[in-house]
């Protein structure tokens, strides 16, 4: 662990600095982060007989779990009404994954290892945007902790894959697909339902309505350099060269597009 609970400067927090659509996103990304464990168990089954991998594998998920700790401590302070307990509780009965079976939806192990690489690149990007946007000192300390754990966790697979690799060959376009298919389940329900575990327990669940509330506030946190640096690691993981030409057009395309969703997001959503 590189950082505790005890080192963040919980006394700083200032309620004067706080902005209520942000606090929304920090209470749904306590429960993805909460849920740390669960996936930590699946990468152990998928890699059944490789020991040195399952202790990193299970003190990534402790990570993880601290993540959610701390977003849920501040979530508290900023919202004392926020009942983490049972939001979380919520979340784990409306979302499920088969999170015992032994083999990876992925196809392979390297196919696991591109899509974990997927989500540290997504989280990773989106807490330092979040650190970079945020007013509030201690959550800026928080995502400042996190950010810096997640591109640590992307190292940690991105090494690991290529160790599966050595035994796989995977080819590009295999490697294209895992990670395009991954980054699209970004819109599936994990964190729509999390957003409205946190956030919305009177109304009924309706996927696209939570998902686009989510996305619209996240969009909105990002800039240029965040998404140009989600691209490069990205590419990186497929095996492209992260400093070519496609790369740059790649990066080009990627801030467009959060640019443009941003905007037409934030018109339907207020
Ligand atoms: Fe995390
Ligand atoms: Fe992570």
């Amino acid at each position: 662990m590189s950082w505790t609970l005890d080192e963040i400067p919980w006394d700083r927090f200032d309620r004067s600095r706080l902005d209520p659509e942000i606090v929304k996103l920090v209470k749904a990304a306590s429960l993805v982060e909460f849920n740390g464990a669960a996936y930590a168990h699946h990468l152990c089954r998928v890699f059944y007989d490789d020991r040195d991998f399952q202790e990193s594998a299970r003190r990534w998920g402790a990570e993880e779990i601290q993540h959610g700790n701390a977003l849920a401590r501040w979530a508290k302070l900023a919202d004392p009404e926020f009942d983490f307990e049972a939001a979380f509780e919520r979340f784990q009965a409306g979302y499920r994954v088969d999170f015992d079976c032994g083999t990876s939806r992925r196809g392979s192990r390297s196919g696991e290892m591109i899509a974990r690489c997927m989500v540290e690149v997504g989280t990773s990007s989106y807490y330092a945007a979040l650190r970079d946007a945020v007013q509030e000192p201690v959550l800026k300390e928080i995502c400042r902790n996190i950010a810096a754990d997640e591109i640590r966790h992307y190292k940690l697979f991105y090494n690991n894959l290529t160790l599966c690799l050595e035994r796989e060959r995977i080819g590009l376009w295999r490697r294209l697909r895992v990670a395009v298919g991954r980054i699209a389940e970004s819109q599936d329900d994990e964190l729509a339902y999390a957003y409205y575990a946190a956030n919305e327990a009177t109304r009924a669940y309706e996927r696209r309505r939570c998902s686009r509330a989510y996305a619209a506030r996240a969009y909105r946190l990002c800039r240029e350099h965040h998404a140009a640096h989600g691209v490069t690691l990205i590419f990186k993981a497929v095996g492209l060269d992260a400093h070519s030409l496609l790369a740059r057009t790649a990066s080009r395309l990627a801030w467009r597009f959060i640019r443009f969703r941003g905007t037409q997001l934030t018109k339907v959503n207020t």
